[in-house]
């Protein structure tokens, strides 16, 4: 989602700002714009709707050389995506310019005043209402610019990150923030703003997360003020060491982020188990429940709330920690459960999942659940993210940077955690046996190697692609363990090659979709040798015998599939717990190839954001 970069040094700031979009352009995004004071004391704004290449056209003969920017990739809330809705965006009189992410709620209220006070609008966005009011405070106050932001910040409702500049003032840089995240970079003489520290990366590896409701006076050559924007006292300045590479930012070799991402399973897996099964496979431990051994000893229910791919995820969860630690646990969506009033007590425990750590509903689900008194864990990706500073505890899956929109190794590795946590907490509950321990956590341990060898069917994959990219519509089922499974495959292949596709639980297709199966719309059916295998079979041949064609993912070995479905893919057999992650490679896969047949852009859908910052 939007995405802003900064910057106020001794080198050209165009640069450094254009190589930081386009590191931000995975978050997804419809246009873009750079605003630079330059060496001549003006203020120059260029702004492209599109990818951050057209706004490098665009600015090929406009004069941006200067030591003070700020940049924005924009993903449209209010207002189509275009040239004018693009940030920056200019106060009237042409003194300021702001960059936005987040939303602010009563922009209405206030447009309408500065309308009443002759206050002229040039877009229909949030922001500019927000610049015009920072320089109509400015000037009926006749206060300093800094007193004007945070004069104006407490009166806007909504959420925001935002990053000020003005012309003629070539040595200060105001940035703020409230539910919408914003990192500081400290370098030597020069500093970097940015939505996440991806543009920061390979400049400076010190950095500052600002919290909530921080605002910073950046000055050149002067010692940085962080203040609360509540009562202005001064925050400690808690300066954190970034460890991201830039490789790790590269597709190495790759097509495309997400094809490298996916074969990338093996080595992030193994990041994500390191340390954690321990003893010869006979304990796990998990830093975040040995810290709260009470909290999960006491524990009366779990409640998991996630968005999108995380909340499939979540879905697995349930299973695993219901079938380990035999207590109540529920999942909601994030952006349900903020507005439902649920009922929790100091005996749930909430965990909260998420890639990004940023995902606006999950952030407030969070709030709300430690305002009720619960316990929130949260099982994250994204170091040092909004989520992971504003849970209890909780686990982190480093997987590494996910850049491909469409969630692949983070979504592996999600699981792979929840699998850990239900094995701890059971564990530490006395609900699950050394002897299931032992032998999931070898499962477990052996999962990188059983992922090399299901990533070798990528060129059957590839031909399968073929086959079934004249789809329009697509039907994923499957049982238990693998009716999360289904809807995570079929989120695939919608969120990248635009195909309609369904999950569902294979038994329930009875109750309706089966009405949709014909020749022209395929099933792909879940289907390791597990518990509910043969009930799958049944499924399978309901939908054969309406002439449906059926691609089934089976264990390997089990050939009594080979005579109903169409087409099978052999994965290796594995705990039946095991199975969501093994059999989800294949599913990435076709969803992959399906959408390069297409022509689709795998790593940036349209439409769709990898950190959804608003609501
Ligand atoms: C967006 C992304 C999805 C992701 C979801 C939740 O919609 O495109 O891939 O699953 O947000 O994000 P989170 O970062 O909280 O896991």
């Amino acid at each position: 989602m939007c995405g802003i970069v900064g910057y106020l040094g001794h080198r050209q700031a165009y640069n450094i700002l254009i190589s930081g979009l386009h590191r931000l352009e995975y978050r997804g995004y419809d246009s873009a714009g750079v605003a630079v004071v330059n060496d001549d004391g003006s203020l120059e704004v260029c702004k492209a709707k599109g990818k951050v290449s057209n706004l490098e056209q665009a600015a090929a003969g406009v004069n941006l050389t200067g030591h003070l920017g700020i940049a924005h990739t924009r993903w449209a809330t209010h207002g189509e995506p275009n040239n004018i809705n693009a940030h920056p965006h200019l106060s009237q009189d042409g003194t300021l310019a702001l960059v936005h992410n987040g939303t602010i709620e009563n922009y209405a209220v206030i447009k309408q005043m500065l309308l009443d006070n002759g206050v002229e609008f040039t877009s229909e966005t949030d922001t500019e209402v927000l610049v015009q009011f920072i320089a109509y405070i400015r000037n009926e106050n006749g206060c300093t610019l800094f007193e004007a932001v945070t004069s104006a910040l407490r009166q806007v409702e909504g959420a925001f990150a935002i990053g000020l500049i003005e012309v003629n003032n070539p040595d200060t840089l105001i940035v703020a923030r409230k539910a919408s995240p914003l990192v500081i970079g400290l370098g030597d003489g020069e500093t970097f703003i940015a939505s996440d520290a991806t543009p920061i990366v390979g400049y400076t590896d010190k950095v500052i997360y600002l919290k909530d409701n921080e605002i910073a006076l950046i000055k050149r050559d002067e010692e940085l003020q962080i203040l609360d924007l509540t009562d202005f006292h001064k925050s400690d300045i808690d300066i954190q060491e970034i460890k991201l590479s830039l490789a790790q930012l590269e597709k190495g070799g790759y097509d495309t982020f997400m094809l490298k991402e996916i074969f990338e399973q093996p080595t992030t897996l193994r990041d994500c188990l390191r340390g954690r099964i321990v003893e010869e496979s006979s304990r796990i431990k998990l830093s975040g429940v040995e810290l709260n051994r009470d909290v999960f000893a006491k524990c009366k229910r779990i409640v998991l709330v996630a968005c999108g791919t995380s909340w499939h995820a979540a879905l697995i969860g349930k299973r695993l920690l219901q079938d380990f630690c035999n207590l109540p646990v529920e999942v909601e969506y994030a952006s349900e459960f903020r507005y439902s009033n649920p009922y929790l007590t100091p005996d749930d425990v909430v965990i909260a999942i998420s890639q990004s750590g940023e995902t606006a509903d999950t952030l407030a689900a969070i709030q709300l659940a430690r305002q009720k008194g619960a316990f929130v864990y949260g099982v994250c990706n994204v170091v040092g993210a909004s989520i992971p500073r504003n849970t209890d505890s909780g686990t982190y899956i480093h997987v590494g940077p996910e850049i491909g929109v469409a969630s692949t190794k983070a979504f592996t590795g999600q699981v792979t955690v929840l699998t850990l946590l239900a094995l701890a907490v059971g564990q530490l509950r006395g609900t699950v046996s050394p002897d299931t321990v032992k032998e999931i956590a070898d499962g477990l341990s052996s999962l990188p190697e059983t992922i090399e060898e299901v990533l070798k069917l990528s060129p059957r994959i590839k031909e399968l692609s073929n086959i079934f990219t004249y789809a329009r519509n697509f039907l994923y089922l499957g049982r238990g363990y693998n009716y999360p499974t289904a809807l995570e495959g079929a989120l695939k292949l919608k969120e990248i090659s635009y195909i309609h596709a369904e999950g569902y639980p294979a038994a329930e297709m009875k109750h309706g979709p089966i009405a949709l199966i014909d020749q022209e719309m395929p099933s792909v059916i879940i289907a390791p040798s597990d518990s509910l295998y043969d009930k799958v079979i049944s499924n399978v041949q309901q939908v054969k015998s309406r002439g449906g064609h059926v691609l089934a993912i089976v264990s390997k070995g089990n050939t009594s599939m080979d005579n109903i479905a169409d087409y099978c893919l052999d994965i290796p057999e594995v705990h039946e717990c095991l199975t969501p992650i093994v059999a989800s490679i294949p599913l990435q896969l076709l969803a992959y190839y399906i959408a390069i047949n297409k022509g689709k852009n795998v790593d940036m859908p349209r439409n769709l954001a990898k950190s959804v910052t608003v609501e």
